[in-house]
């Protein structure tokens, strides 16, 4: 499946459920599309999700995984209440497939010692609360969460963090003591995208992490500025930004 085919498949996901209660902070279809890309290139036996929210990325996961007919563990993390009553009202019966625990520190207790071949992480940080709740899961609370998930990751495994999330990515880079590659994957127009952590990678991996970061330098931000600005002054119109991206609005 080609990229722009994978991205396609994410839009429809997003546009299923932006629809539903609860929107604001899904994933992007950039995002899940690469979720599903990775997913199904990949067939990673044991997924852990930070942050299943209304449940947009699990069912991404779970339709990527009936494609390729690879089933396999998944587990997410969820603990707002509100969200856990509409993961289970839009996945229906396909919730039971999945195992919600309220901390990343709670997987062990609840599956065993498990190494995660893939974990995607879209929660687990204060400012995914309302700002009345954000008092109830501090710094300290986002940096052990980070602890009790990066400890999880398989030899060989892979972080995808979804959007910015630049203070558990710091926490992440500081706490592990494990060599990795960092990717950013923007999007052209210069929507946040996601940024992908490669534990123990081959040296294949480290030059493709080391390409994209060298692409980024160069497009970012001024290749951006003078494609804007050809585009406008050829078509007279703003050059048109990535559609299937959530509002950001509790
Ligand atoms: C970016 S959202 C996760 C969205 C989820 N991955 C999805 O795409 O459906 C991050 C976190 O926001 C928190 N949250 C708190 N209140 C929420 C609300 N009213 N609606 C959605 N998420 C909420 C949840 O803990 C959730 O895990």
């Amino acid at each position: 499946m080609s990229r722009s085919a994978a991205e396609e498949r994410g839009i429809a996901v997003f546009d299923r459920f932006v629809a539903r209660p609860g929107s604001g902070y899904i994933a992007s279809g950039f995002a899940l599309g690469w979720i599903i890309d990775l997913v199904e290139r990949r067939r990673p036996e044991r997924i852990l999700e930070v942050g299943s929210g209304i449940g947009t990325i699990t069912s991404a996961v779970l339709e990527a995984r009936d494609r390729t007919g690879a089933g396999g563990l998944h587990v997410a993390v969820e603990d707002v209440p509100f969200c856990l009553e509409q993961f289970a009202a839009n996945l229906g019966p396909r919730a039971a497939e999945v195992v919600v625990v309220p901390r990343a520190a709670d997987v062990v207790a609840a599956v065993g010692h498990v190494a995660f071949d893939l974990v995607i992480v879209d929660g687990g940080d204060p400012d995914d609360l309302a700002p009345e709740e954000r008092h109830t899961f501090t710094a300290e609370d986002r940096a052990a969460e980070v602890a009790a998930w990066v400890a999880l990751v398989a030899p060989g495994g892979l972080v995808l963090v979804e959007n910015t999330r630049a203070a558990q990515r710091r926490d992440l880079e500081a706490q592990t003591r494990r060599r990795y590659a960092h990717e950013h994957v923007r999007p052209a127009d210069a929507t946040p995208g996601l940024h992908l952590y490669w534990f123990e990678p081959s040296p294949a991996r480290r030059a493709a992490a080391a390409a994209r970061g060298a692409a980024n330098r160069l497009w970012f931000p001024t290749g951006l500025r003078v494609a804007r600005t050809l585009h406008r002054r050829i078509t007279g119109r703003p050059m048109a930004r990535r559609r299937a991206v959530a509002s950001g609005q509790f």
